[in-house]
């Protein structure tokens, strides 16, 4: 085990006065470049924590709540990894229907009653929103893990933790988003956290997924070239970072609608022979068939590297909420 003086990042007493602790991470407009650098330190840390000596105590005794309305396999799983990684327990709520929420019970009751037993609560629900619902009517931390099609974002901190670990950069990068910009939320956060550096963005995807003018403006306002296309053609050779996603179909109000744009692009080694050498391509996860599985044992395809990563910037998020880091 360290001692606080081998580690700036991770003090062994609580930090009170942590410019992080008790704060909620509802949108990636609360981050600057400042804090992504801190950020990227502390997951790098606890990679080599992880590394060396798997679990350790950092978090003993503190208590997670992980409350999921929706889906998920990585995002659920790996906040209850990385509090368990730094000694603490979670409270499982994935199956929201064998809770008081099928009796009725509203989101900012659930939330207020989960507070009197955890210490942070990581929340995913259907609704755009809904985070800063429920971190309204708490005391404790919420970390937004998805609010319907609005942000996500502890996935875009870890998407551009990945893409510094793999490219060593995020400045004079070209990134091109790939599929349904419309509902995915990933890339909303996304395209937003990028602007912070100097990227140019490219936008390609069937005319009705198209990236929502609300998004394309606040990163015009700061300055950042975006293009939309609609085919990959144009712009994989100048691309740095191919960021693919799934066509979300849940949140399709007509399934013929999905039914016309699902199998829009797939990316596999064929199509990947027009791509630079040195490129990462990227995807959050769950794939359907936006990506040929020929293709996962290509150098450049990152996106299983990108879930270990998510880890790592987990662990940070709630060591910094609960003043340890
Ligand atoms: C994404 C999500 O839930 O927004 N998954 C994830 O958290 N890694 C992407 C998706 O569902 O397509």
């Amino acid at each position: 085990m360290p001692t606080e003086s081998q580690s700036p990042y991770l003090p062994f007493g609580e930090n009170k006065n942590a410019s992080w602790y008790g704060k909620d991470i509802l949108s990636v407009k609360q981050f600057n470049r400042a804090d992504l650098e801190y950020i990227f330190g502390v997951a790098h840390e606890m990679r080599g924590m992880v590394e060396r000596i798997g679990t350790f105590d950092l978090l003993k005794g503190k208590i997670l709540a992980n409350l999921f309305y929706e889906p998920s396999t990585r995002t659920s799983s790996s906040f209850t990894a990385a509090m368990e990684r730094l000694g603490g327990s979670v409270i499982p709520i994935n199956e929201v229907k064998y809770s008081s929420v099928t009796k009725g019970e509203s989101l900012t009751d659930t939330v207020r009653t989960l507070e009197c037993y955890a210490d942070v609560i990581v929340l995913r629900h259907p609704e755009t929103g809904s985070a800063a619902i429920a971190a309204k009517a708490a005391k404790k931390p919420v970390i937004n893990a998805g609010d319907g099609i609005g942000e996500h974002p502890t996935q875009a901190l870890l998407d551009t933790f990945t893409i510094m670990e793999e490219l060593g950069r995020l400045d004079n990068l070209t990134v091109t988003m790939l599929g349904d910009l419309k509902y995915g939320r990933t890339v909303h956060s996304l395209a937003r956290l990028l602007s912070l550096f100097k990227v140019k963005l490219n936008y390609v995807s069937p005319d009705i997924l198209r990236m929502p003018k609300e998004v394309m403006d606040e990163v015009a306002a700061k300055g950042i070239p975006q293009a939309e296309y609609s085919t990959l053609e144009k712009v994989l050779p100048e691309t740095d970072v191919l960021y693919v996603t799934r066509v979300q179909k849940e949140r399709f109000e007509d399934p013929a609608e999905y039914e016309k744009v699902k199998g829009a692009y797939v990316i596999d080694p064929e199509i990947m022979k027009a791509a630079k050498q040195e490129m990462i391509v990227m995807h959050p996860l769950p794939r359907v068939t936006e990506i040929s599985m020929d293709f996962d044992d290509d150098p450049r395809a990152a996106y299983f590297r990108q879930m270990e990563y998510g880890l790592y910037v987990r662990m940070a998020l709630l060591a910094m909420v609960l003043g340890k880091a």
